[in-house]
């Protein structure tokens, strides 16, 4: 029997130069794309893909060529929000071409490929040992939908995380530095304190925090066209910044919660442009203050 120790160099697999050759192939694929944007919280929950397809609907809605990958693959919720479930994957120029909202963003989300009644299985040679290769699999369909599909000419690739601090940092560290980093979470200490994680934990590696956004701050009733209550956070609000205290890092702007909003994400309806209402002109100002962000970022990939 061989032992690890037998095992010379990578034993004969070429791991090395095939991890490299993707490597290539990922970043020849996504050499037209202007900036790449992870939207991550750490908490579950939070409107991380609520936020992700409108702030997408708003900066297309500036005339920007925006894409969507929604890199939840077990817990999908694009192909639902963006009204892409029914998707046909058809050849584009050189790969597979993405389906598109609408309103012109194009959207991967494993939504469009296994429908809601089935789960994405990640097997292993072993029975019942999933969870051993659990991430290398994921990340291993992660590379493969980056290197698979046409992303052409963007100016913004927006990820779509999943929940979860530990893997927050897993994407940052396989989407390299070039990708800046949204964080999300709400008025609630249970949130905050799972999200300032995540702002620790992607604060000792290189990708950029562009800032947070506050969801769900209060509740917009249409009825009396007013922000009410929502959460009551013990901690004082920050009125000097603006802002709730507690996230060292800028916030770009609050998001209220809108039944109506939750009403277009359970259609599949994206809003043609973002409404006149303050969840609207909060969507719009959030996207420009990232959009100026991006901007600002020392060394633009073009
Ligand atoms: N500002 C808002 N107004 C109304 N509904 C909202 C708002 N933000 C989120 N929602 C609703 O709350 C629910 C959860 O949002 P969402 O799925 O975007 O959270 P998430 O952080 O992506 O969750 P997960 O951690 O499972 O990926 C959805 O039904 C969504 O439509
Ligand atoms: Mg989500």
């Amino acid at each position: 029997m061989k032992r690890y120790h037998d095992i010379v160099g990578d034993g004969g697999s070429r791991i090395l130069e095939q991890v490299a050759e993707r490597h290539n192939r990922i970043t020849d694929g996504l050499a037209g794309v202007r900036h790449l944007v992870a939207v991550g919280s750490g908490k579950g929950g939070v409107g991380k893909s609520t936020l992700t397809l409108h702030l997408a609907g708003a900066l297309r809605a500036m005339g920007l060529r925006i894409a969507i990958l929604d890199a939840d693959f077990n817990g999908p919720s694009q192909a639902r929000m963006a009204g892409v479930q029914g998707a046909l994957f058809v050849p584009g120029s050189h790969k597979v071409a993405l389906p598109r909202t609408r309103n012109g963003i194009a959207v991967f989300s494993m939504g469009s490929v296994i429908p809601e009644s089935e789960a994405l299985e990640f097997e292993s040679q072993a029975h019942g040992e999933s969870h051993t290769w659990r991430a290398t699999r994921e990340f291993a369909l992660l590379g493969e939908i980056l290197e698979s599909f046409e992303w052409g000419a963007l100016d913004v690739l927006m990820f779509d995380l999943p929940p979860g601090a530990e893997r927050t940092v897993q994407y940052a560290e396989f989407l390299e530095p070039r990708t800046s980093f949204l964080l999300v979470t709400i008025p609630s200490e249970v949130a905050r304190g799972v999200v300032a994680r995540s702002v620790a934990a992607l604060s000792k590696g290189p990708n950029r925090l562009l800032g947070y956004v506050e969801n769900m701050s209060g509740y917009y009733c249409r009825d009396c066209n007013a922000i009410k209550p929502l959460f009551v956070s013990p901690r004082p609000f920050d009125a000097a910044r603006s802002k709730p205290s507690g996230l060292e890092i800028p916030c770009l702007g609050s998001v209220p919660f809108d039944p109506e909003l939750a009403r277009h994400c359970d259609l599949g309806i994206p809003f043609e442009e973002p409404p006149d209402t303050p969840v609207g002109r909060a969507l719009e100002q959030i996207a420009q203050r990232l959009l100026d962000g991006l901007e600002q970022t020392a060394e633009p990939h073009q």
